[in-house]
């Protein structure tokens, strides 16, 4: 399977996951809006656990942010409301009816565009000030040429705010883990939907409709933000929101605060 094989069907599964109300396709409700616009807010990058306020410049006022495979109607309205120019770029266009919906019901202005996140080539160098990045890059075999565009499309001093899996969490045979609530280690890293099992294996344990998912090694989610140009200022875990590994205090996921310094050294 190509990637882009891979984009189309996850395009589909993930249009077909708002149809199922999954939990990341659920717009935030008016009092969250009305709460963001009195400065009341907060946002998630990684399960459940808030992004520490400092992460953010004190005001979003006039911030041109773009939230990258971000839509679902979440985060994006939080930031409008909050007063950035918010961008929001997604591979799903039921995702991003999702966020045109709450910009319609709370008359907010978004900016909605579909795509693939590993190419950002619709925007010039320079454009944003802020690129918020929640867990998304798991449905994407290849994850450099992100950090390379998030470097691109960022001006000097702009921060990447990113979340991501930890590969720990694909080692462990899925149904067991997921039906069973057992860890049994069965594969090596990194892991992927499309090779490491049989397709008949994934559409029974995981629904034919399932987005493809795909583990990164460290190096690849930290080497490859360092290697495009980027400087790490912030590094929390987060337990998986659903996962039994979070009973042994595996973290399921990682985020990362990444500045594109002001001055680039030659
Ligand atoms: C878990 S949801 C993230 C959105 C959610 N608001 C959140 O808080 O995490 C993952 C998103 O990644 C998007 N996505 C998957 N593959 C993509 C790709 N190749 N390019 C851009 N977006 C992609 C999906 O359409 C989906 O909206």
């Amino acid at each position: 399977m190509t990637s882009e094989h891979v984009r189309e069907h996850n395009r589909v599964a993930w249009d077909r996951q708002v149809e199922d109300e999954n939990e990341w396709t659920r717009p935030v409700s008016p009092a969250q809006v009305a709460d963001a616009r009195r400065g009341q807010w907060h946002v998630v990058l990684t399960g459940y656990q808030t992004v520490p306020r400092p992460w953010f410049p004190a005001s979003l006022e006039g911030l041109d942010l773009l939230g990258l495979a971000s839509s679902g109607g979440q985060q994006g309205p939080i930031f409008a409301a909050a007063g950035a120019r918010v961008t929001i770029f997604d591979n799903s266009p039921k995702q991003l009816a999702q966020d045109r919906a709450v910009a319609l019901r709370e008359g907010l202005q978004l900016a909605l565009i579909e795509g693939d996140m590993r190419d950002l080539g619709v925007f010039a160098d320079g454009s944003f000030d802020l690129i918020f990045h929640p867990v998304s890059n798991v449905f994407v075999p290849e994850i450099r040429s992100v950090w390379r565009e998030c470097f691109r499309v960022l001006r000097p001093g702009g921060m990447l705010l990113s979340g991501f899996m930890n590969p720990t969490e694909f080692v462990f045979d899925m149904e067991d883990k997921d039906l069973f609530r057992v860890l049994r280690v069965r594969h090596s890293l990194p892991y992927s939907d499309v090779t490491s099992i049989s397709e008949e294996e994934r559409e029974r344990v995981l629904g034919a409709h399932s987005p493809l998912e795909f583990s990164h090694t460290m190096d690849d989610q930290i080497g490859g933000q360092l290697d495009a140009g980027f400087v790490l200022t912030g590094f929390y875990s987060t337990p998986h929101h659903a996962s039994i590994t979070a009973k042994f205090n595996i973290p399921g996921y990682f985020a990362t605060r990444a500045l594109k310094p002001a001055q680039i050294e030659p």
